[in-house]
């Protein structure tokens, strides 16, 4: 294999297709990349770090063929041999054996004529191209048609949820009859800071876009376009109706000031930038505004570059789906995802098979309880006298058991409750610990011990 990707930072050596890793008998799919940004570095990382998973996982190896940019001369931290790298977007749009193209550089024009001349070559096209398919979607998934291929736009709306596949698979049967998302992550990250730390709008916009979230013309993101676009998306899929993106009500967040967000506080609120879309009798409703929101509303405990998509349907009823909105590797996995869809379509002999392999090979023992470490909290019943704390913490020390708090709750005729709540302490020490407390005739009634979980 010729095509060599090398991490340039740390000079270790990256193949698109690695040797060591290909799978032999395994079909091969050709992809040219157009945008070699952010997201552009992400999902060559993952195409050359993921090589071995993907190839077992999809069935075929995946190969980068080409990956072109006007600028192939900064340093991306990724440097790609010579022949990857070009300028020249024919390479990518007309090479034959190229069976996959991925579009990443946003925006309506060229990236609109870039995919309608790669669906003219019957090349399958992955985008992330919101605004694109917002405004112009019905020409592009016509022209995807009429070639007898397809658009994959997971990485569109939601940066590394699998929103587009959870509605347009999971939920196949059911009626969308709303959504209330927040899906920029831009927004909601300045919104969070202005919020948590008191931080201005133009600070807190500098933060997203350092970290590699907002768009290229970060207006998009704070006049609340971005969000108009992604919601266009979704209402498109779960509606199937047709809607003019101007005729979408759009509100940005730059006139919120932080005594709106303190205020809102005050009231028990959070104000977010929410994308709203519903349908009744009569109309579509599609919105982009900030509100306010209930602080106990789900929606307002999404904080940072997360984004949420609540979506109430008439079988399943309500469901949230919720991660990384923006950023290089979230919106990069989420672009490699429709590789998935792609490759059922190619038809390729074996593919897809190896997901459900024999696992028999690779047998892996499950962790007993005994195995775990974790907080604790217990709660037993001890007769009220001098001397039964001592007794207890002895116990608990002797087993290397740190206690982080003990509350006496009461005093019953039956004894005293006492709630302790340990530090982190391996499970069998703890269950030995048990077994020397009941032994305790001090000790009323068998603890009651329940694990916590911080969910990290
Ligand atoms: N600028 C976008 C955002 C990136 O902040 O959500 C993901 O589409």
């Amino acid at each position: 294999m010729a095509s060599a990707l090398e991490w340039g930072s740390r000079g270790r050596q990256f193949k698109s297709v690695r040797p060591d890793q290909i799978i032999l008998n395994m079909q091969t799919v050709n992809i040219g990349l157009i945008g070699f940004g952010t997201i552009g570095k992400g999902v060559v990382k993952i195409l050359c770090n993921k090589q071995a998973l993907l190839s077992e996982k999809l069935g075929v190896n995946l190969a980068l063929k080409f990956v072109c940019d006007q600028d192939i001369t900064t340093s991306r931290g990724v440097s790609l041999e010579k022949d990857i790298l070009t300028t020249d977007v024919s390479k990518v749009l007309c090479d034959p054996q190229i069976q996959v193209v991925i579009e990443l550089i946003g925006g309506i024009q060229p990236a609109k004529d870039f995919i309608l001349k790669a669906l003219e070559n019957k090349k399958y096209v992955i985008t992330a191209n919101k605004a694109l398919l917002a405004e112009c979607g019905d020409e592009i998934f016509a022209a995807a048609y009429a070639n007898g291929v397809d658009v994959y736009f997971e990485a569109s709306v939601g940066g590394g949820i699998p929103v587009i596949k959870a509605l347009r698979e999971g939920l196949i049967s059911n009626k969308v009859k709303s959504i209330y998302s927040i899906i920029n992550g831009t927004s909601n990250y300045i919104l969070s800071m202005m919020s948590q730390q008191g931080c201005d709008f133009k600070t807190s916009l500098k933060q997203a876009q350092d970290k590699g979230y907002a768009e290229k013309d970060p207006d998009l993101d704070i006049n609340g376009l971005d969000s108009a676009h992604k919601i266009a998306i979704l209402s498109r899929m779960c509606f199937r109706q047709k809607i003019e993106f101007k005729d979408i009500f759009v509100q940005g967040i730059s006139n919120i000031a932080l005594d709106d967000i303190r205020y809102a506080e005050e009231l028990e609120f959070k104000i977010k930038l929410l994308a709203i879309a519903k349908q009744n009798e009569e109309y579509l409703d599609v919105r982009v505004h900030p509100a306010f929101l209930p602080k106990k509303h789900l929606l307002s405990n999404v904080e940072g570059v997360f984004n949420a998509v609540f979506i109430n349907t008439d079988l399943a009823g309500e469901m949230l789906f919720y991660g990384r909105g923006a950023g290089e590797l979230p919106t990069a996995s989420a672009v490699v995802s429709d590789f998935c869809d792609i490759v059922k379509r190619l038809s390729l002999p074996q593919a897809l098979d190896q997901q459900d392999v024999d696992l028999k090979a690779r047998i892996k023992k499950v962790s007993t309880i005994t195995d775990i470490s974790t907080r604790y909290y217990i709660r037993f019943l001890a007769v009220d006298e001098p001397g039964v704390l001592a007794k207890i913490a002895n116990i608990l020390g002797r087993l290397r058991i740190s206690i982080h708090s003990v509350m006496q709750k009461g005093r019953r005729q039956s004894g005293v409750p006492i709630v302790m709540m340990t530090h982190k302490a391996k499970e069998a020490d703890v269950q030995e610990a048990l077994i020397q407390m009941n032994s305790l005739n001090v000790i009323k009634a068998a603890p009651v011990v329940i694990r916590i979980e911080d969910g990290e």
